[in-house]
């Protein structure tokens, strides 16, 4: 690998024979080297609960049918930038299932509209898989950034955990679709997933080092009880134990933060989940974004990708403050810019 860390030093890490401090310590020094204490924010907005998909880990899948389902109207979606602008954001992360009432014409729509209301703003978008043409569309409506995680870069992982008719080849061509297109791109996975080993992991890696994210985006994988892998009662299909996955989510971020110096990568919203200061911990790891939630309160708990997700109960304002705190709390410094990634 051209990073300067091999295979067989990565697996040491990631395997925890590291030691874990100095890892840690490495990231961090590149982080500060590239991007100081800065920590960028992206402000969340989960706009539809609907997804044709059936992830068998993922608690908005079509299948799960105990869910209510909810879509926020285009004045909604307006009012949540507009509460999201006051607080200091200037990116806005458009987030949801694969909800086929989006057509281009509505998504297109609403994304210039916010657009030609916020100029000094950055759209993220993070649909899914969708065709060249429609994601030419929405960057010519104005969208900049995708988030499209590729969940697992070995098609025989990526098996287990999709239905046959979701396919990672058509993923890695989404992927790479965005990036031709000028999309700033981000790609990522599920730590800790059931099945999922160091060596998935290290393909990983492999699939990121030739694809070139811009961002990164990795957090535990957690259990949602009405899912298949939720109600599985194999040891097997739950993955790694809570302290495991928490300590192998942070070594891999910082893994890619060492190999992927300039990478926008966040402290998720899994990583709050797992533990409850989860994100304070990725930040000193190497993550340099969070992103907090710019949802109506009164939709966040339809939009549970696995039990017990945090946030739920916050407004936007406190969200942001409470985010203001742990970054303080764990030595950095929010920025409010548009930060968009340094050269590469
Ligand atoms: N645990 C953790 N992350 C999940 N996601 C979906 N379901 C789960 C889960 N059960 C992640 C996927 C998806 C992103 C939006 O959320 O990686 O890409
Ligand atoms: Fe939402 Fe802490 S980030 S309450």
């Amino acid at each position: 690998m051209e990073t300067g860390i091999s295979d067989s030093k990565i697996l040491q890490f990631l395997s925890g024979k590291g030691p874990d401090e100095e890892l840690f310590a490495e990231a961090d020094r590149i982080r500060r080297e590239n991007y100081g204490d800065a920590v960028y924010l992206r402000g969340l907005i989960e706009f539809t609960n609907y997804c044709k998909n059936n992830c068998y880990y993922c608690g908005i899948r079509a299948g799960n049918t105990r869910l209510d389902r909810y879509r926020l109207d285009q004045e909604t979606i307006l009012e949540c930038c507009r509460t999201g602008y006051a607080l200091g954001f200037r990116t806005f992360v458009l987030q949801g299932g694969e909800d086929p009432f989006f057509t281009d014409d509505r998504l297109c729509g609403i994304v210039s509209e916010i657009h030609g209301r916020y100029p000094d703003c950055a759209i993220t978008l993070s649909v899914g898989e969708r065709s060249r043409e429609s994601y030419q569309r929405l960057f010519n409506a104005g969208a900049r950034r995708y988030l499209l995680r590729h969940e697992a870069a070995s098609a025989d992982l990526y098996r287990t955990l999709h239905p046959a008719e979701m396919i990672l080849a058509n993923r890695k061509r989404c992927l790479y679709d965005l990036k031709e297109i000028g999309y700033q791109v981000g790609a990522g996975l599920m730590v800790g997933a059931p099945g999922q080993t160091l060596e998935h992991l290290i393909e990983d890696l492999h699939f990121l080092q030739r694809l070139q994210p811009d961002m990164i985006g990795i957090g535990p994988y957690l259990r949602h009880a009405d899912t298949p892998l939720g109600r599985s009662s194999a040891s097997c299909a739950q993955g790694l134990e809570k302290s495991q996955k928490l300590q192998l989510t942070l070594r891999l971020l910082a893994v890619l933060r060492i190999m992927f110096p300039y990478a926008l990568i966040p402290a998720t919203t899994a990583l709050g989940t797992i533990e409850h200061n989860g994100r304070e911990l990725g930040l000193k790891a190497g993550a340099n974004v969070v992103m907090p939630n710019l949802s109506p309160v009164d939709v966040r708990e339809q939009y549970e990708l696995y039990d017990n997700k945090i946030c739920t109960g916050e407004e936007s304002a406190q969200c942001r403050s409470c985010l203001e705190l742990r970054v303080m709390s764990a030595g950095y410094r929010i920025v409010t810019d548009i930060g968009d990634v340094k050269c590469h």
